[in-house]
This record gives C-alpha cells, sequence and structure tokens, in this order.
C-alpha cells in the first residue's frame, strides 16, 4: 500500500469537516496527492439521506452504514491508497463502534465481526479525535433537531466510546480539544503527521 489513510472522528458538530479541509490543504502544499472523503455516503452515495431522515431499528442502521462503508472501502479508499494517495475521510468504523456501539448499545463483537467483513480489516493508520463536551457540541451544530431528539446522555455516551477507543489504541488514536481555536487544532493535526511525511 502505498498510501497513508487517515481519519477524523468526533461528535457532530466537533469540526471535523473544517479540520479535514486544512489538512487536505496542507498536504498538497508538501507535495502530496490527497483523497478527501467522508462517511456516510462515500460508497453508496444515496444512503445518507436514508440514514439521517428515517427511524431506523440500530441493527438496520449498523447494516446500512455498513454496506456503504464495504463500498467507500473498495471504490474509493482502496484504490487510492494503491494509487498512492493520502486518504483523509471524514468519519469511518469508529463512529459506528462510537454511535451504534456505545451510543445505541449494540454489542461490540457482532460490530467488529461484521466490520471485520465489511472493510477486510482496513484500518486508518492515525485517527484524530476532535474531543468535545456534548454541550457545546449541541451549541454548535446547525440542525439541532434531528441530533436532539437523541437527547444529552445518548452523546455522552458517544464521547466516553470515543474515549475508550482511543485509550485501547493509543498508537493509532491522538485526542485534540476540540474546543480550542481551529488553527491550534490544525497545528496539532500536523505536527502528529510529521514522523510520516516523506
Ligand atoms: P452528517 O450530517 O454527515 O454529520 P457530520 O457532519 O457530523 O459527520 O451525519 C452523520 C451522522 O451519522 C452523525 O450524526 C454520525 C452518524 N454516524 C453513525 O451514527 N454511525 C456511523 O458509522 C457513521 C459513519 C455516522
Amino acid at each position: 500500500m502505498r498510501g497513508v489513510f487517515l481519519t477524523l472522528e468526533g461528535l457532530d458538530g466537533s469540526g471535523k469537516s473544517t479540520q479535514a479541509h486544512l489538512l487536505q490543504g496542507f498536504l498538497e502544499g508538501q507535495g502530496l496527492r490527497v483523497r478527501l472523503t467522508r462517511e456516510p455516503g462515500g460508497g453508496l452515495p444515496g444512503v445518507r439521506d436514508l440514514l439521517l431522515g428515517t427511524e431506523l431499528s440500530p441493527e438496520a442502521e449498523y447494516l446500512l452504514f455498513s454496506a456503504d462503508r464495504a463500498e467507500h472501502v473498495r471504490k474509493v479508499v482502496l484504490p487510492a491508497l494503491e494509487a498512492g494517495f493520502w486518504v483523509v475521510s471524514d468519519r469511518y468504523l469508529d463512529s459506528s463502534l462510537a454511535y451504534q456501539g456505545y451510543g445505541r448499545g449494540l454489542s461490540l463483537p457482532w460490530l467488529l465481526a461484521v466490520a471485520q467483513e465489511a472493510t477486510g480489516g482496513l484500518k486508518p493508520r492515525l485517527t484524530f479525535l476532535l474531543d468535545l463536551p456534548p454541550e457545546e457540541a449541541l451549541k454548535r451544530v446547525k440542525d439541532p433537531d434531528r441530533l436532539e431528539r437523541l437527547g444529552l446522555p445518548f452523546f455522552q455516551r458517544v464521547r466516553e466510546g470515543y474515549l475508550r477507543l482511543a485509550e485501547a489504541e493509543p498508537e493509532r488514536f491522538r485526542v485534540l480539544d476540540a474546543r480550542k481555536p481551529v488553527a491550534e487544532v490544525q497545528a496539532a493535526i500536523r505536527a502528529a503527521l510529521l514522523p510520516l511525511l516523506p
């Protein structure tokens, strides 16, 4: 594999998309070829509306995220990595572990078993977790209706889940305080990437 796979994770409103775009600019400035992508919708373009507009059981929700991910990995991420691109994905499997696992209570062993098949075991080289208290995340989102229906305790579980995932894999995760100014968060991301740059 010639490219490098990076992911951004965090609660809605944590600033992942802004950081992903800045990161793309930085990497391109280093002369690297970059493929910016996202989940949900990176693999099955129609799935985002279905997922965000429908009340689904957690199981169905996870299987849809997984179908999207299976396509995303095979049609977008792996081909780009094989062609030598740096792939930056706004969300990946850790979103499912945090939201469907810790948030909605699905069993982690089941999630991981499905994920092994869906992703073929592809893991990011580094994952940046933009950590934010849920109260702050809810204040920042533009469409709070959908999120508020899920309630604050849901987002507390998701945040805790993310932090546990990060604790379990410290060599892959970098946890950043998303309350800090955008430029400061971006500087921390760039610093973590320095050892990987050619
Ligand atoms: P989106 O509007 O794309 O949010 P964001 O800009 O914060 O990424 O909606 C994605 C939503 O889907 C977000 O609330 C997180 C959720 N999600 C999961 O619950 N599981 C997953 O596996 C993924 C990829 C996303």
